[in-house]
C-alpha cells in the first residue's frame, strides 16, 4: 500500500486555505452560460464584422500527391466570385498545438485525402462553396496501392522505451500472466463549434477571430507560418464551442483567412464544414496494445509490459502517448514499455481529449480485469495491492495520490460485490446484466502563464489574460479565485479572456488551464494584496480581505484613492515540482446490461470518484467529470473513425456517422470528488481535471461487459457486431 511520502511534499503553503471567503469552490453556474445558451455569445464565425468575403476551402479528393495546376479564369468568371488563393502554403498540416511550432509545410504537396490547397473567396458563403466545388483542378496522385494507408502494415519505428529487469523472465516466472492485444479505434473531437475564422488585414497588422485553445502559442504558429512579426497579429477567441485537442493550433482555416485578407486587404471569413472538420482536423490514433501482466498467487505484480503502435504522418513528432500513466500507476519490477510509431497517409494525428490515457488506459484496466480473473483475486483488491509507493523506475515520490481512497469510496457508493465473480449471473429478460470497473489515471500538466488583475476605483477587480475558456468553466473560476484572494464576491470579479492583447495564459489543453492559469491569478492577487497592506501599513501575512476592505481597516476603495491598482501574476513551473510525480487518480464503476440477442450495450449507471487536488467550483469540476465519463462512454461503444482501404479516405466523417453518445445513452452518472491539496501540483494546490474522468473508465464499460456476457472483446468500441 501506498505510504504517499506526505513527510517528503514541499512545504508550500496556500493563502487560499488562509482566509477563506467561501467564494472559492462554491458551485456556481458558468458566467458566460446564459450568453451562449440565448445565443447572444458571439462564437468566432459570428462576430459582426462589416463588408467581410466569405472564403471555402478546397480539399483533395486523393491521399496523396501533388496539385499542379489550378484553372483560376474558370473560377473567377462564377458569380461573386472575387479571388482563388493558392497559396503554397495553404497545404500547411494543423499545427500541433502545444509548443508554438509552426506547422509542417509542404508546398502543394498532398499527403491525405481532403487536405486543402485553395481558397475561394465571393461575396456570399453559397457562392463561395458553389464555385470551390466547381474548381477545377490538375494533379498527380501516386500510385494508390502503394501508399501506407493501414498502420498495422507500415513501416515504423520505436519512438520511445522504458525497460527495466527482464520482463520475459516474469512472466514465464509468474504464477498468474496475461498477455492480451487489445486496440482502440481513431478518434475525432467532435467539438460542436466547427472551425472558423475572421481575419483583418490593415495593411501592417493582422487581427483574427477564430475558435482556438491556446491563443498564448496560436500567435507564435500563425506569425511562422505566415512569416510576420507577431507584435503584428492580434488573435480573439472570446468564446469556443469546444475544443476537445481539435483547437489547440492553428489550422487551415486561420491561415486561408489571413492569406486571403492580406492579398485582398479585406476581411474574409472561412469556416470549415463539418465534414471539413472530420477530414481536415487532427484525429486521435487508433492504437493496437500488448498488455503483459506478471503476477505471484496474492495478484502482486512482478512484471508489467505495456506496448503498442500508433500512426502518424511522415515528419510529425507526435505519438498517442498511450503509456504515460503505465509508467508509474502500478508496480512490477520487470517492466517493460515501448511505443512504436507507424507512418500513413491518414490525416494528422495529434492530441484529442486526454491524449495518451483515453486509450491507453482502457487497455491496461482491461488487462487488469483478465488478471483478476486469473488470480480470483477481486479486480478493487488487485489494485489496491499494486499501487506503488513511488514510480516504479525512477522512485521518484507522488505529490499526493487518491486511487486507493477513490477505489473504495466508489467501490462503497456503488455497492460494489467484492465476492467471488463470474460472467453471465443475472439475466433480465433479454438482457445480460454485468457490473465491472476500473482505475482512473491521468498526469498532471502544468505550464507557465500570465495573467493580470486590476482593482478599480468603483470597488471591483478586473483580470484579464489571453487564456480560453472552451466550455470548461474558466471565466467563472477565476473569478472565483480573484474574489476569494481580494474578499470581493464573485460579481464584483469581471474576467475578460481570448485576447492576445492580454498577459498570455497558459492556453486551454492538457488539463492545465485551471491550475496554471489560476497560479497566475494567484500571484497577481497576493501582489496586490502585498500592495494593500504596504498601503495600509499593516503586515501583510495579518492582511485579512473581506467585503472589500482590510478586516477592521481600510476599505479597497480608499486605499486606492481613485486610482487604478494593477498587478501582472507569473506563474512558471518550478523545481519543487520536478521533485514529485503528479497525477490526477479515481475510479469508475459501471453497470451494464447486454443485449442475448443483438449485442447491444446500454449502460445502466456509472460511479466515478476522482482527487484531482482543490476543487475550485464544486460545479463545473463535476461537470468536467461527468464529461469525461460521457467520453469514455464514447471509447467503450460508439466512437471509431473508419477510413477506406482502397484510397485512405474518412468515411464517416459528420456527427450522423460518428458517434458521439447522446442523452439516450448516457445515464446517471454519479461522481465523488475526493478533495485534497497538492502543494506540488500548483501554488493553488489544483491539478488537471479535465480529462481525468475519461482516463479508464470504457475499462469499466468493458469489464462489465464481459460480467454481464461473457464475451471477453478486446477491441473497442464494443459495438455489437463485436460482442456478440
Ligand atoms: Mo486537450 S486534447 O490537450 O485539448
Amino acid at each position: 500500500m501506498s505510504t504517499h511520502m506526505e513527510q517528503d511534499k514541499p512545504n508550500r503553503e496556500c493563502l487560499l486555505d488562509k482566509t477563506p471567503q467561501g467564494t472559492l469552490g462554491k458551485p456556481l453556474s458558468r458566467s458566460e452560460g446564459l450568453a451562449k445558451v440565448t445565443g447572444t455569445a458571439p462564437y468566432a464565425a459570428e462576430y459582426p464584422i462589416a463588408d467581410c468575403l466569405e472564403g471555402v476551402l478546397v480539399t483533395a479528393p486523393f491521399a496523396k500527391g501533388t496539385i499542379d495546376s489550378i484553372d483560376k479564369e474558370g473560377c473567377l468568371a462564377m458569380e461573386g466570385v472575387i479571388a482563388v488563393i493558392d497559396d503554397e502554403r495553404l497545404t500547411s498540416r494543423p499545427a500541433q498545438g502545444t509548443a508554438g511550432e509552426a506547422p509542417v509545410q509542404k508546398p502543394r504537396q498532398i499527403d491525405y485525402f481532403g487536405q486543402p490547397f485553395a481558397l475561394v473567396v465571393a461575396e456570399t458563403f453559397e457562392q463561395a462553396r458553389h464555385a470551390a466545388k466547381h474548381l477545377e483542378f490538375t494533379f498527380t496522385a501516386d500510385d494508390l496501392s502503394q501508399v501506407p494507408f493501414d498502420p498495422e502494415a507500415a513501416e515504423s519505428e520505436r519512438q520511445e522505451e522504458t525497460r527495466q529487469g527482464d520482463l520475459a523472465h516474469a512472466m514465464s516466472d509468474a504464477k498468474h500472466a496475461v498477455d492480451a492485444r487489445i486496440t482502440t479505434a481513431g478518434h475525432a473531437s467532435a467539438a460542436m463549434e466547427p472551425h472558423a475564422a475572421i481575419a483583418q488585414w490593415d495593411g501592417s497588422n493582422l487581427s483574427v477571430h477564430a475558435s482556438l485553445q491556446m491563443l498564448n502559442y496560436n500567435i507564435s504558429e500563425l506569425a511562422d507560418a505566415l512569416g510576420m512579426d507577431e507584435d503584428n497579429i492580434r488573435l480573439v477567441s472570446r468564446y469556443v464551442g469546444g475544443g476537445f485537442g481539435s483547437k489547440l493550433g492553428i489550422s487551415q482555416e486561420c491561415l486561408a483567412a489571413s492569406l486571403a485578407s492580406m492579398a485582398l486587404e479585406k476581411p474574409v471569413r472561412v469556416v470549415l464544414s463539418r465534414q471539413q472538420v472530420f477530414q481536415t482536423i487532427m484525429r486521435r490514433s487508433e492504437t493496437t496494445q500488448r498488455l503483459r501482466l506478471a503476477a505471484g498467487d496474492d495478484g502482486a505484480l512482478s512484471g508489467f509490459g505495456h506496448e503498442g503502435l500508433v500512426s502518424n504522418l511522415p515528419e510529425e513528432s507526435f505519438a498517442e502517448p498511450i503509456l504515460q500513466s503505465s509508467q508509474f500507476l502500478y508496480g512490477g519490477q520487470n517492466r517493460l514499455l515501448g511505443l512504436d510509431v507507424a507512418r500513413v497517409h491518414r490525416m494528422t494525428a495529434g492530441s484529442v481529449r486526454a491524449p495518451g490515457e483515453a486509450v491507453g488506459m482502457p487497455a491496461l484496466e482491461v488487462a487488469m480485469d483478465m488478471l483478476a480473473e486469473e488470480s480470483g483475486v477481486d479486480p478493487v483488491e488487485l489494485r489496491l495491492r499494486n499501487i506503488p509507493d513511488a514510480h516504479p523506475v525512477e522512485g521518484t515520490p507522488f505529490s499526493s495520490h487518491k486511487l486507493a481512497e477513490c477505489l473504495q469510496q466508489a467501490a462503497d457508493a456503488f455497492g460494489w460485490d467484492a465476492g467471488p465473480r463470474k460472467p453471465r449471473q443475472r439475466r433480465e429478460g433479454e438482457w445480460w446484466v454485468g457490473t465491472g470497473m476500473a482505475s482512473a489515471a491521468r498526469v498532471h500538466n502544468i505550464s507557465k502563464a500570465k495573467a493580470r488583475v486590476t482593482l478599480k476605483p468603483d470597488g471591483t477587480a478586473l483580470v484579464e489574460t489571453d487564456m480560453t475558456d472552451i466550455g470548461t468553466g474558466t471565466y467563472t473560476i477565476l473569478g472565483q479565485l480573484a474574489g476569494e484572494m481580494l474578499g470581493l464576491p464573485r460579481d464584483k470579479v469581471l474576467v475578460e479572456l481570448g485576447d492576445t492583447r492580454f498577459p498570455r495564459g497558459s492556453g486551454s489543453g492538457g488539463s492545465w488551464g485551471a491550475s496554471s492559469v489560476g497560479s497566475a491569478v494567484y500571484v497577481a492577487c497576493q501582489g496586490l494584496r502585498r500592495e494593500l497592506a504596504s498601503r495600509a501599513g499593516v503586515n501583510e501575512d495579518d492582511v485579512s480581505l473581506k467585503d472589500g476592505r482590510i478586516a477592521n481597516g481600510p476599505s479597497l476603495i480608499d486605499l486606492l484613492d481613485g486610482k487604478d491598482l494593477s498587478e501582472e501574476g507569473f506563474y512558471e513551473p518550478g523545481d519543487i515540482d520536478d521533485d514529485f510525480v503528479a497525477a490526477g487518480f479515481g475510479a469508475y464503476f459501471a453497470q451494464v446490461r447486454v443485449n442475448r440477442f443483438t449485442g447491444e450495450t446500454r449502460v445502466d449507471r456509472m460511479t466515478g470518484a476522482f482527487g484531482f487536488g482543490r476543487v475550485l467550483n464544486e460545479k463545473t469540476a463535476r461537470s468536467q467529470c461527468q464529461g469525461g465519463m460521457v467520453w469514455s462512454i464514447g471509447v467503450a461503444l460508439t466512437e471509431a473513425l473508419h477510413f477506406d482501404p482502397q484510397d485512405g479516405h474518412l468515411v464517416n466523417c459528420d456527427l450522423a456517422e460518428y458517434h458521439v453518445p447522446v442523452n439516450r445513452d448516457v445515464p446517471e452518472l454519479d461522481v465523488i470528488m475526493v478533495e485534497e491539496r497538492d502543494p506540488a501540483a500548483s501554488p493553488i494546490q489544483a491539478k488537471g481535471i479535465g480529462e481525468l474522468g475519461m482516463c479508464g473508465g470504457a475499462a469499466a464499460i468493458a469489464n462489465a461487459i464481459y460480467n454481464a456476457s461473457g464475451a471477453r472483446v478486446m477491441d473497442f468500441p464494443m459495438t455489437p457486431d463485436r460482442v456478440l
